[in-house]
């Protein structure tokens, strides 16, 4: 059975750290780890614990950067969503780009190109206003 391979989405925001950190010290490392950033390069901090991952840059908004994913890295069999527009006053002076974001048409067209099945976990929020 071949190895899995996850990739995080916004992996440099402050969810996708800790996630990246909590999968780095799985036992063993069963699956193949690599992740998304945007606006930031990944520093050298997050990089070093979470060796072996690869970083890629991608943008949401358009899309860019997903398809570099599956043709080096290869189409992943998890995703999980921790990009957003997360501040909420930002979101409130571009809504387009909010939506762009935080509605990520971009990611769920590139997934259904994929020739197999993957998990995409998304994560949201509760705060209401
Ligand atoms: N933080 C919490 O305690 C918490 C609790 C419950 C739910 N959540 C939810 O979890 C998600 C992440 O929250 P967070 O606090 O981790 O947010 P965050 O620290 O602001 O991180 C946002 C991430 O999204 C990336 N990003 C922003 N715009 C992008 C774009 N156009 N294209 C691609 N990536 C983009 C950022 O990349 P760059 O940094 O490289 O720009 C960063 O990695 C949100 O949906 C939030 O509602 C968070």
């Amino acid at each position: 059975m071949s190895r899995k391979r996850v990739l995080v989405v916004g992996g440099t925001g402050y969810l996708g750290q800790h996630l990246l950190q909590g999968f780095a010290k799985s036992k063993g490392k069963p699956f193949d780890l690599a992740f998304t950033h945007h606006s930031t390069n990944p520093h050298q901090t997050l990089l070093n614990p979470i060796s072996p991952s690869t970083p890629f840059h991608v943008d949401l908004q358009s899309g860019e950067g997903l398809t570099t994913i599956s043709n080096t890295f290869g189409q992943p069999d998890v995703i999980v969503n921790c990009a957003a527009m997360s501040v909420p006053r930002a979101c409130e002076m571009d809504p387009a780009a909010a939506f762009a974001t935080n509605v990520p048409t971009s990611l769920v067209k590139w997934m259904s190109g994929f020739n197999a099945s993957a998990i995409l976990i998304h994560l949201s929020t509760d705060q209401a206003d």
